[in-house]
């Protein structure tokens, strides 16, 4: 391990370079890395030659520490480094099973679906998963929470704990809030990071919706180029800030009603091709009555598959977990005396049976990464 990650520490970089790069928020090596020479070059005003050259060296820095790969490796010096990646299990069967055993670190994932699907709930319930000890399926580690919504609630962060028989306090204590109130503040808060990240040890980014600021004020079509270029940017340093500093990112995306779709689904992400070519696995949510519909839409080696899962006091949770507790409310119901015919409502799910077997869900997403396409010229990298 790299004991000296301080600027200074790099060969050739004196207090005056080392003061221009944290004036300009660059505090460290790994931040070098994650900002690259041109926009460090763009930020601090100084020469392109100088930031490469600087940037290299803290490339050499961090590779000769073990801490990032080396540019050139072999296809097993790959798969030895992802057998090391981290995974934060989501505290389902479900869930687990469609991300192949839990959340991966180094990958940024995109959670998209419509309002009330569940994405907020879903970060709520990996914020405390991933302090979890590593036999339980957790990494023991902190969370930065980027809330841009105002929907962060410690409420349920501590019903979530409980429910996983965890001190609540003490996991509310790893849970860094950064409130952003626009979406320059967004990616300031992100650029800032790097040492908030290393000494918390944060294991779980989370941005909340990555992707509502941007959309609120660039409106209108002139407007949806730079958009686009300012998400780009967020987007491409949440997932390169996963990368360098090991930890799981999650970013959320709303989708919007587009009235010019006649079959399927009538929705799409708003964050549309930018976010979906930066984040390495891309969830699907989906209302459908109580439960929800989960699916792995693109992922490098997972294949397309859906589960169903619910929301509950525990979070995300299994539908069988549900589906007990729908039981036990009914025997209550039933204690009560309840009218007969008010119980079985509630006891029945036939939707959920239904949408199962749906072709629908299999269309709906198709129609959404076509309309994607076509309503969003992809950005040259
Ligand atoms: N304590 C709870 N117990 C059970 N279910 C809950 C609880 N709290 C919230 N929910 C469920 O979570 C849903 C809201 O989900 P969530 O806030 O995650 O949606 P979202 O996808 O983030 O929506 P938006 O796009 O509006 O942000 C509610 O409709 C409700 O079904
Ligand atoms: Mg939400």
């Amino acid at each position: 391990m790299v004991e000296d990650l301080r600027l200074d520490s790099l060969e050739g970089v004196g207090p005056v370079t080392t003061r221009k790069l944290s004036d300009a928020g660059v505090h460290n090596v790994m931040d070098l890395i994650v900002r690259g020479p041109v926009e460090i070059a763009e930020i601090t005003g100084m020469e392109k030659d100088t930031t490469e050259k600087i940037v290299n060296k803290a490339r050499q820095h961090l590779v000769e520490g073990g801490l990032i790969a080396k540019d050139f490796v072999s296809a097993s010096e790959i798969y030895k480094h992802r057998q090391s990646i981290g995974r934060i299990t989501t505290g389902t069967n479900c869930l687990d099973t469609l991300f192949d055993g839990g959340l991966e670190t180094q990958a940024l994932t995109e959670v998209y679906g419509e309002f009330g699907c569940g994405k907020t709930q879903f970060a709520h319930t990996m914020s405390v998963m991933v302090q979890k000890s590593k036999e339980e399926g957790g990494l023991e580690g902190s969370v930065l929470y980027i809330d841009t919504e105002n929907t962060f609630r410690p409420e349920r962060i501590v019903s979530i704990a409980q429910a996983h028989e965890m001190n609540p306090e003490k996991v509310l204590d790893n849970i860094i809030v950064a409130r952003a109130y626009n979406s320059a503040h967004q990616t300031l808060i992100l650029e800032e990071a790097g040492p908030i990240i290393e000494e918390n040890n944060i294991k779980l980014i989370v941005a909340d919706s990555a992707v509502g600021l941007f959309r609120s004020e660039y409106l209108g079509r002139g407007t949806l180029s730079t958009r686009q270029q300012k998400l780009n940017h967020f987007v491409h340093l949440l997932s390169r800030i996963a990368e360098t500093y090991n930890c799981a990112a999650i970013a959320t995306n709303q989708v919007m009603a587009s009235p010019d779709v006649f079959f399927g689904d009538p929705t799409r992400p708003i964050g549309g091709n930018v976010v979906a070519h930066t984040s390495t696995y891309r969830i699907y949510f989906k209302k459908s009555g109580k439960k929800r519909i989960a699916r792995m839409v693109d992922s490098p080696h997972h294949p397309e598959e859906e589960v169903i899962f619910a929301l509950g006091e525990a979070g995300v949770i299994d539908p069988e977990e549900a589906e007990k507790k729908t039981k036990k409310t009914t025997k209550k119901a039933t204690a009560k005396k309840t009218k007969k015919s008010e119980v079985e409502t509630t006891v029945e799910t036939p939707e959920v049976e239904t949408t199962v077997e749906t072709p629908e869900v299999e269309t709906t997403v198709e129609t959404v990464m076509e309309i994607e396409s076509d309503d969003f010229e992809p950005l040259e990298e």
